[in-house]
């Protein structure tokens, strides 16, 4: 039986883990020697992911979190998903070892965050890049460099982006998941809060109406396009099948990803709309040669200053308290 504040000091790390609109979709149960990890239905984002496709690659990297934040702990992980099953479809077994290494990944689970402003544009490293290719099998990363590469992205970006943010019932659901103020950011634990955009607080009521009439696509295109050029570095994130287990495996790799760019003192964030309107993956897809390949998530890398940090629910919320 794992010890209650071992199986707390998990959870604790494995909220800190990225999320799409930083929803949090995951519960944590204790069942003896296991962890298990459920996704919460009532938070996914029915416009946005209709699919729960980046809902399970969100639980996907607390399960990885979790596994590393165990091993920290003294614990070996295994892993056993069964994607289907609703009562527990990620399972980790933990068993006390006191051998076991502890992960240098560890200490980068609190440093770790998306970070969306300008990057610097200088080169990422060779010796880097080959440190976030050992991540994953090399087939399932693929890295686009420099600004040939890099540049082509775009049209894709803007076609995805267009069709987003022409969907009103996409804009409400993006207006309900941000955080116009701290205090908003603090109090509900979650959602998208604006300083980590680089925005100002500007309170519920204005912040909406900012949303709705002043942002735009293509004032939204305009932005992820600047972004991309001072981009060094394009990660492109695929799976062999589309199904909710090729979705929590997409998550696990991201985290290490994430863990080690950050490790390696380098920002990254997201670019994913490319992925998320099937129409423009498709055509990506065959723009870049990638047959019985699905591209999951669009990363960007890059060197910048740190934002600030996003929320997160207390631990109390999201653990699954035991049927007496
Ligand atoms: C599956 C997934 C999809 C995401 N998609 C986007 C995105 O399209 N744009 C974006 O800016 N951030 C995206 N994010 C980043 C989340 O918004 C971010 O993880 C969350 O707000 C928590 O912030 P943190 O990563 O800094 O802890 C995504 C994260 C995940 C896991």
């Amino acid at each position: 039986m794992i010890p209650d504040e071992i199986f707390i000091k998990i959870v604790r790390s494995a909220v800190r883990s990225p999320s799409a609109h930083n929803t949090q979709p995951w519960l944590f149960a204790k069942q003896d020697d296991d962890l298990c990890i459920v996704p919460d239905f009532s938070r996914s984002l029915p416009v946005a992911d209709p699919d729960q496709r980046e809902l399970f690659i969100s639980l996907g990297c607390a399960a990885e979190t979790a596994m590393i934040s165990a091993r920290f702990y003294g614990y070996r992980p295994t892993l056993q998903i069964n994607a289907l099953s609703r009562d527990c479809p990620i399972n980790i077994s933990l068993q006390k070892d006191d051998l076991i290494e502890k992960p240098a990944l560890f200490s980068y689970i609190k440093v770790r965050q998306t970070t969306r402003n300008r990057y610097a544009g200088t080169a990422v490293t060779h010796e880097d890049i080959t440190a976030l290719v050992k991540v994953a099998d090399a087939d399932r990363i693929r890295f686009y460099i420099g600004q040939n590469e890099i540049q082509p992205f775009g049209s894709f970006i803007a076609e995805a982006n267009d069709i987003q943010m022409s969907n009103p019932k996409f804009v409400n659901e993006l207006i309900h998941w941000v955080r116009f103020s701290k205090k908003e950011a603090m109090q509900k634990g979650d959602g998208l809060y604006t300083s980590c955009s680089g925005l100002p607080s500007f309170g519920r009521v204005l912040g909406s109406f900012v949303l709705r009439n002043a942002v735009t696509a293509g004032s939204e295109n305009k932005r992820l396009l600047n972004q991309l050029k001072k981009t060094a570095v394009i990660a492109l994130f695929t799976t062999p099948g589309n199904n909710p287990e090729n979705w929590i495996k997409t998550g696990m790799v991201f985290q290490r990803f994430a863990l080690t760019a950050a490790s390696l003192k380098l920002s990254h964030s997201h670019l994913n709309s490319p992925c998320q309107i099937t129409e423009v993956r498709d055509k990506m897809r065959s723009y870049l040669g990638l047959k019985g390949e699905f591209p999951q998530l669009l990363i960007r890398l890059g060197f910048s200053h740190k934002m600030p940090d996003s929320f997160r629910r207390s631990v109390n919320d999201v653990i699954i308290k035991p049927k007496k």
